[in-house]
């Protein structure tokens, strides 16, 4: 089995790049994980990457002032030397052009911590605890060229409870990226996902049965007498 060149792209600590890392030593896993770039020499993610043997790479963003395709073509170079086939992006904090999402369209997902559309952008947590929201989540999708935005590969969701802080709902959810991203990168290395109408669609998956409710809908108990 030839498994898919994938680069994962950081700008920080990097679990979701960790966690295909992961995924990735599984030798039945149709991707290899042959790169991981980060736009900042800073990012912890790098020397996780670097103890595991994955080659690392660091293209400055900083060094780019008002030229993103110049940044966009240095990393590009990074990918060409490492036979980079598909990208993930991993919390990598910078806005990509129209020109290199087209280039790289069907081959470049990204990993979003809500329930998309709600919440695109930043600060996911503290915008669905201050709407108020009783689920939320983190998405895997296909990049397009909006913000967020591109067809979705997979969601998980779960409930919002009363006493969450910003840090303990980014966790719960946190832990849920780090389940569907190794599974969404999986499919779409395996050839499994493809489009309809605009819509991602992925093969031979068992879609979820059931329901997630929150709060549980269970009738409660009359009042006594
Ligand atoms: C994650 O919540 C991811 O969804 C978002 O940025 C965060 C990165 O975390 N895009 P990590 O660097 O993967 O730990």
């Amino acid at each position: 089995m030839s498994r898919r060149r994938v680069a994962a792209l950081i700008s920080g600590r990097g679990s979701n790049m960790a966690a295909l890392l992961a995924a990735a030593e599984d030798p039945d896993y149709p991707a290899t994980i042959a790169l991981v770039l980060s736009n900042r020499a800073d990012a912890a993610g790098l020397a996780h990457a670097a103890a595991r043997g994955v080659p690392t790479a660091v293209v400055e963003s900083r060094a780019f002032p008002r030229d993103r395709a110049g940044f966009e073509a240095a990393m590009e170079a990074e990918f060409a030397r490492h036979g980079i086939e598909t990208i993930a992006l991993a919390g990598f904090m910078r806005l990509l052009t129209e020109g290199f999402v087209a280039r790289w369209e069907g081959r470049l997902v990204n990993i979003h911590p809500s329930l998309l559309p709600a919440f695109p952008g930043l600060d996911t947590h503290a915008r669905a605890l201050a709407a108020g929201v009783l689920l939320h989540g983190c998405t895997v999708h296909l990049v397009s060229a909006g913000v967020d935005e591109g067809p979705i590969i997979a969601q998980a969701a779960v409930p919002v409870l009363p006493d969450d802080t910003e840090a303990v709902l980014a966790a719960r959810v946190l832990a849920e990226e780090h389940r569907i991203y190794p599974a969404a990168l999986a499919w779409l290395a395996a050839g499994r996902v493809s489009l309809a109408g605009g819509r991602a669609v992925v093969a031979g998956v068992a879609p979820a049965a059931g329901a997630l409710a929150n709060p549980l809908p269970s009738v409660p108990a009359l009042p006594k007498r």
